[in-house]
């Protein structure tokens, strides 16, 4: 089963590129900018990944990510995770990024994208793997502050694929951002959103209803709405789950636990995805694995959710025949 789920072309659509920063690469940039991090070896980064919640890990991930100060960073960045990704059987990865939390310590925008776009086109000369680019806004600060980086992206509209919305769910919620993601769809941009993660089910509605979203990045929590989850069905719309991720921040306490299991029989338009590698104990292929041993899943399901996930990406049609 491992090899079937190696081999499986696997598309990754939810994925946070900050969230790849593994702490040999984290140590080693610390050193090369001199960044002073709280940690003598690679062994106490990852002691400290023992995180209870959604917050206390975005506490470390904001940390980690003070090594990036430079574009051959982000380049290095993204190379090494678009490498592990492929070994993996990875054939298109979507990243996230979040700009304002680089702005917010000095890093240009420029120095973020321009290392990024390197790593994109190496990826697609050097590995054969496709990738999309998601902007995404910080929910925890203000709505005028992701309209003013729309804005400050335009010079690399061109390279963007959607909008997102990640960071702290609770208390902020998609609405907040109705503008910025109204000038997004205006851009001919398409909108994605984390919502239903921590967030209550209420959070998938408003992202579907106000924020017009094409698909929904985790949704775990909709089972709790039986109207929400037969809505979901109907439209088809994609959820882009997390299993890793959702137990290492106890969203469940144990995989055998996930909701995943109920969500497939719900019917839902499910795709896999590791979020934050890096952070939560595994890529992809990990992820696959990890579902394999809990829910003792068939090689028919992992290719259905396999194709959701290529059916859905943003790649242009050709690359998606190559890839059915
Ligand atoms: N949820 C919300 N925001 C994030 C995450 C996540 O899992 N990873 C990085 N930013
Ligand atoms: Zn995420």
């Amino acid at each position: 089963m491992r090899d079937f789920l190696k081999a499986l072309p696997k598309a990754e659509l939810h994925l946070h590129i900050e969230g790849t920063l593994e702490p040999e690469l984290m140590m080693a940039l610390a050193e090369r900018n001199g960044v002073r991090l709280p940690y003598a070896s690679v062994e106490e980064v990852r002691a400290a990944y023992d995180f209870s919640d959604l917050q206390s890990f975005l506490d470390l991930y904001f940390q980690g990510m003070s090594v990036l100060r430079t574009a051959q960073d982000f380049e290095d960045l993204a190379m090494d995770y678009f490498r592990r990704a492929a070994d993996e059987g990875v054939v298109h990865v979507e990243l996230h990024v979040d700009p304002q939390a680089h702005l917010a310590r000095g890093v240009e925008l420029a120095t973020v994208m321009e290392g990024l776009g390197r790593a994109r086109r190496r990826a697609e000369r050097e590995l054969d793997l496709s990738t999309a680019m998601i902007l995404a806004f910080l929910r925890d600060r203000p709505a005028e502050e992701a309209l003013d980086l729309l804005e400050r992206a335009a010079p690399y509209w061109e390279t963007l694929d959607a909008v997102g919305l990640d960071s702290a769910e609770v208390g902020n919620p998609p609405a907040k951002f109705a503008e910025a993601f109204r000038r997004a769809s205006a851009l001919g941009l398409a909108r994605v959103a984390h919502a239903g993660e921590e967030g209550p089910p209420d959070y998938i509605r408003e992202a579907l209803d106000v924020l017009d979203v094409c698909r929904v990045d985790h949704g775990v929590r909709c089972l709790e709405d039986p109207t929400l989850v037969a809505r979901l069905r109907d439209e088809a719309m994609v959820l882009t789950v997390c299993p890793l991720s959702n137990l290492r921040l106890r969203v469940v306490e144990r995989l055998e636990d996930h909701p995943l299991p109920a969500m497939l029989e719900a019917g839902l338009n499910l795709t896999l995805n590791s979020d934050d590698p890096a952070y939560f104990g595994g890529g992809m292929l990990d992820n696959f694995l990890a579902c394999r041993r809990a829910f003792g899943w068939s090689r028919e399901v992992f290719l259905g959710l396999a194709s959701n996930a290529i059916e859905a990406a943003f790649m242009s049609e050709a690359r998606r025949a190559e890839l059915r």
